[in-house]
């Protein structure tokens, strides 16, 4: 066979699919996008370049997810995980994500067994490492972070075929630590930044997260949803599509109290039960708050991005 088509081949690996809904489904994020349509493009051809024959040596594919809380980088890397599988580069597609307790022990002679336990696990699939600075702490020299460090250079050099590595975290963090591992650095082909939304990206967001979860909001809603936005976003401890997702979240809470409070011998409407209104938002605290005039902590990333979701503050 000397022709190869790359249609033919597009749609064997359900590529298309994977891609188009990853289009479709995530607002904003046009450089990562395009990053992982190029990314894509690489690997379709290289299959096509096995296919005639030819060398291919497998790119190496670890790869850096930078932003800030909320921005998308542990979705993204799902479906990272899903077209590196349905472009045959990884066998078994998993994602798995672990932070510095999953790969450093307490004590010495913990920690190579605990990294390894964990890279067994992620071999054929892809190991997301969640604010991956935290491996190395410079203040302590006898911190183990270093050891895990040592393992998971050797991995990825050695077995970039069975394991793709992301190594996760808050951009300038992220900087700091790739300049006091150069190695690491070195070994990680694309860089990914996630930008931090805009606010009508975000409004776009909640649009869709409103219409998954069958809620609609009126056209008032929406620009006072809008104004909430560019409030929450001056506000501290803003983490970007999650913000969203929690705001959402409380409007619906909201929604059905003055439900319950006012209607109670009333028959509802379906129109009722879906509709979210401009009290529902109004009533956010966020909309009593004098806009700060102090910024932001410098890093809100490792310190509270993951214990927020319930009560995040500002609500
Ligand atoms: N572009 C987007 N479009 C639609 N929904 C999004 C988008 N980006 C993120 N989300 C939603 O926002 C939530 C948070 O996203 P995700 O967990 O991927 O962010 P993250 O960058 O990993 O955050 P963290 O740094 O705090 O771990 C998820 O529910 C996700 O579905
Ligand atoms: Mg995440």
């Amino acid at each position: 066979m000397d022709t190869v088509s790359i249609k033919q081949e597009y749609e064997k690996t359900e590529i298309e699919k994977v891609i188009s809904n990853l289009e479709a489904d995530l607002i904003g994020l046009t450089p990562v996008k395009s990053r992982i349509r190029e990314i894509s493009a690489l690997l379709l051809i290289d299959r096509l370049r096995k296919t005639v024959g030819l060398t291919s040596s497998n790119p190496g594919l670890h790869m850096s997810f930078t932003g800030s809380p909320g921005t998308g980088k542990t979705t993204v890397a799902l479906k990272m995980a899903d077209i590196l599988y349905k472009l045959g580069y990884i066998k078994k597609g998993h994602l798995l994500t672990v932070t510095r307790d999953d790969l450093v022990g307490q004590y010495i002679g913990h920690t190579a067994p605990k990294t390894k336990e964990v890279l067994k696990k992620a071999m054929g699939g892809v190991l997301f490492i969640d604010e991956a600075y935290y491996l190395y702490k410079p203040d302590n020299e006898r911190d183990y972070g270093s050891e895990a460090i040592e393992i998971l250079l050797q991995v990825m050099e050695n077995q970039r075929d069975e394991l793709v590595v992301i190594l996760a975290g808050y951009k300038e963090r992220m900087d700091i630590f790739y300049e006091s591992n150069p190695g690491l650095a070195s070994r990680i082909a694309n860089h990914i930044h996630f930008p931090d939304y805009s606010a009508e990206e975000l409004l776009e967001i909640g649009k869709v997260m409103l219409a998954e979860q069958q809620y609609k909001i009126t056209r008032e809603g929406e620009d006072v949803l809008l104004k909430y936005i560019q409030l929450r976003k001056e506000q501290p401890l803003f983490a970007n599509a999650r913000s969203m997702k929690n705001a959402i979240d409380r409007a619906r809470m909201r929604q059905a109290n003055r439900i319950f409070e006012n209607n109670s011998q009333v028959p509802l409407t379906k129109s009722d039960l879906v509709t979210l209104d401009i009290t529902d938002f109004l009533q956010s605290r966020v909309f009593a708050l004098p806009t700060p005039e102090v910024a932001k902590p410098t890093s809100p990333y490792g310190m509270y991005s993951q214990q927020l979701q319930p009560g995040e503050w500002g609500q």
